[in-house]
């Protein structure tokens, strides 16, 4: 018997899309002259960046880190390390991070130093969701999505243990 928990659709795509859309707005009239770093946070941002640049009409870079807060399943283990560092050389550039979600926000507080350690011109965090119920660490998010309730989700990017990444909507598990 197969006894997994199942997604139940909580933002449908169409509603992701309009959100990217107003991100892509606001992003185009920031930054439109100014050939951006849009830097994705591997695994989660990869489908939420993929959609965001092709919605941005002017030069840019994309650059990808990958950082590890969470074990397997949906507890954070707290400590945030570097596992695949930035081959860029950011200084004097403008660095846009892209999020998929800030939840604790202890892997953005801790990036947001490193990357500042490097001498950008600015940095700057799009999230595509926040779950501001479970902050622990303050983050301020330059462009912002939508906001979540303290749930597990699912899809657009987002895992369970490595599953559910290819949903096209976000999700909640549900038994
Ligand atoms: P933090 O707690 O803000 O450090 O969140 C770190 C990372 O945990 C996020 O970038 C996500 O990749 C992941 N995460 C947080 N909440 C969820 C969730 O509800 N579903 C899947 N991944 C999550
Ligand atoms: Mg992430």
């Amino acid at each position: 018997m197969n006894t997994q928990a199942k997604p139940r659709v909580l933002i449908p795509g169409a509603e992701i899309e309009a959100t990217v859309k107003r991100l892509a707005a606001e992003i185009t009239r920031d930054y439109r002259d100014k050939n951006p770093v849009l830097l994705g946070i591997l695994k989660g941002s990869f489908v939420f960046l993929a959609d965001l640049v092709r919605k941005l009409d002017f030069p840019l870079q994309v650059e990808f880190i990958r950082l590890s807060s969470y074990g397997s399943g949906q507890q954070s283990s707290g400590s945030v390390k570097v596992v695949q560092g930035l081959r860029l050389n950011i200084k004097d550039r403008h660095v846009l991070v892209v999020e998929d979600i800030v939840d604790t926000g202890v892997t953005l507080a801790f990036l947001m130093e490193y990357l500042k350690k490097k001498k950008p011109a600015s940095v700057r965090l799009c999230a595509l969701s926040d779950k501001p119920s479970r902050r622990r660490v303050p983050v301020q998010i330059d462009y912002q999505g939508l906001t979540v309730p303290d749930r597990f989700l699912v899809g657009y990017g987002l895992d369970c243990d490595e599953k559910y990444r290819n949903l096209p909507d976000i999700c909640v598990l549900e038994e």
